[in-house]
């Protein structure tokens, strides 16, 4: 069984940081999850999470119940993120601040040369019922090739099909 850890993360609420657990927040859903290396960071700013905006209604649209970005940086960094890009509200932005579910599940990353400190790696993931069903990891954190929201969406339906 692949199943997460239960980690307090924050989301922005009618402008107010909320608290949220991932144990309660990814049961009985099926989600998909994106792991970003960091809010306004090159691509993410200008491919990763703008693809993602533009296509999360065709996620829901196939059955996914919930799409997410997870990054590690704070509640307040992600919200102007989201407002700058205009993502699509559809979208729960998940503030990993203190870095506490990347580390829990083995995502995180040193980027020090950088100046940017402990990073999330750049992953898509598909979560049925709080158990991780695919995991994709980009080997260059710079890239959003194989964690692309195209890859995510042709992986799960390749999945689905072979478990009819
Ligand atoms: C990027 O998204 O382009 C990026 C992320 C982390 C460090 C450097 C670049």
């Amino acid at each position: 069984m692949n199943s997460l850890p239960n980690v307090k993360l924050m989301t922005m609420r009618d402008g107010k940081p909320c608290a949220v657990q991932t144990g309660d927040l990814f049961a009985n859903k099926s989600v998909v999850l994106f792991g970003l290396p960091g809010a306004f960071t090159p691509t993410c700013h200008y491919q990763h999470a703008p693809s993602i905006s533009d296509d999360v209604e065709n996620m829901l649209k196939e059955g996914v119940d919930l799409v997410a970005i997870t990054a590690v940086n704070d509640v307040y960094v992600m919200d102007a993120w989201a407002n700058e890009l205009e993502l699509s509200d559809k979208i729960v932005l998940l503030a990993d601040g203190n870095g506490d579910f990347a580390r829990s599940i083995g995502m995180m990353f040193l980027a020090r040369e950088l100046g940017l400190g402990e990073r999330s790696r750049r992953y898509s993931m598909w979560i049925k019922d709080g158990i991780i069903q695919m995991l994709t990891v980009e080997p260059d954190f710079t890239l959003a090739d194989v964690t692309s929201v195209h890859a995510m969406a042709q992986l799960i339906k390749t999945l689905q099909k072979s478990r009819l």
